[in-house]
């Protein structure tokens, strides 16, 4: 089961993902996630990718590219892989198909979540992390059960440094203006699915994994 995951930065890509990996047992791809940990290990990669993501823009295509066909190659991608926030251009939706052509394999749902922009902003500014496991909580739509603790590990939780209000401002902005091209060219290939995301994280996990699950596969 190859799954693309796509919305707008605070649709709930990362919290659904954490419920679909752990369902179908397949990896959880996310390309910001890898850019954050190579800005934490401070490698070259990080070092490039954090002038980009601190202004809310998008790291350039070849660089996405470049991380994700090698992952893509390890073989834990063998039985299938969930991509989240990748791709978020016409020229990475490309570059997938040809990189996916190549293995044999191809996309078979792009889940689309989508919310309004008012809801957006309020999701990512409230926004807490932990720093151990990655998990999202948020201050009143998923606090944890100790305030600053991560409920699984005890895990301190922090605010991502991009949640600003003026860097959320600009992230909304960059990605609604490549989502409709994208959305295009999946929807041209019969594997698109809008999601009501609006509603609460666990009604939103049950109409995905319906579609997954009624896909057979
Ligand atoms: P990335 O890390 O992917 O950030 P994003 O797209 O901005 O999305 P977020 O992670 O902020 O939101 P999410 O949808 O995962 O929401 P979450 O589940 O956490 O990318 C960061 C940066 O890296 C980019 O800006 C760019 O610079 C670079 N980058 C990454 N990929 C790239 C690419 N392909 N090309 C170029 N550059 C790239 O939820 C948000 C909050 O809402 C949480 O607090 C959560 O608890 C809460 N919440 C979730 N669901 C619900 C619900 N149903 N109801 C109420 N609250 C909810
Ligand atoms: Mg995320
Ligand atoms: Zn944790």
């Amino acid at each position: 089961m190859n799954i693309v995951l796509m919305g707008l930065p605070g649709a709930g890509k990362g919290t659904q993902a954490d419920k679909i990996v752990e369902k179908y047992e397949i990896p959880h791809i996310s390309t910001g996630d890898m850019f954050r940990a190579a800005i934490q290990e401070g490698t070259e990669l990080g070092v490039k990718a954090k002038s980009f993501m601190d202004q809310g823009a998008l790291v350039p295509d070849e660089v996405t590219i470049g991380i994700v066909r090698e992952r893509l190659s390890k073989s834990d991608c063998d039985n299938g892989f969930l991509l989240d926030g990748f791709p978020r251009t016409v020229p990475q939706a490309e570059a997938l198909d040809a990189l996916l052509a190549d293995m044999g394999k191809k996309i078979e749902h792009v889940l689309n979540i989508k919310v309004e922009k008012d809801e957006l902003i309020a999701r990512l500014t409230g926004r807490r992390i932990c720093k151990v496991c990655g998990t999202s909580y948020h201050l009143q739509f998923n606090p944890p059960k100790v305030e600053g603790i991560c409920d699984k590990d005890g895990g301190e939780l922090y605010q991502r440094a991009d949640d600003n209000p003026e860097t959320v401002t600009n992230r909304l902005e960059v990605n609604m203006n490549q989502t409709a091209p994208l959305l295009a060219f999946y929807n041209a290939k019969g594997v698109l699915t809008d999601i009501d995301g609006q509603k609460d994280i666990n009604e939103v996990f049950k109409d995905l994994d319906a579609i997954l699950t009624e896909s057979g596969q």
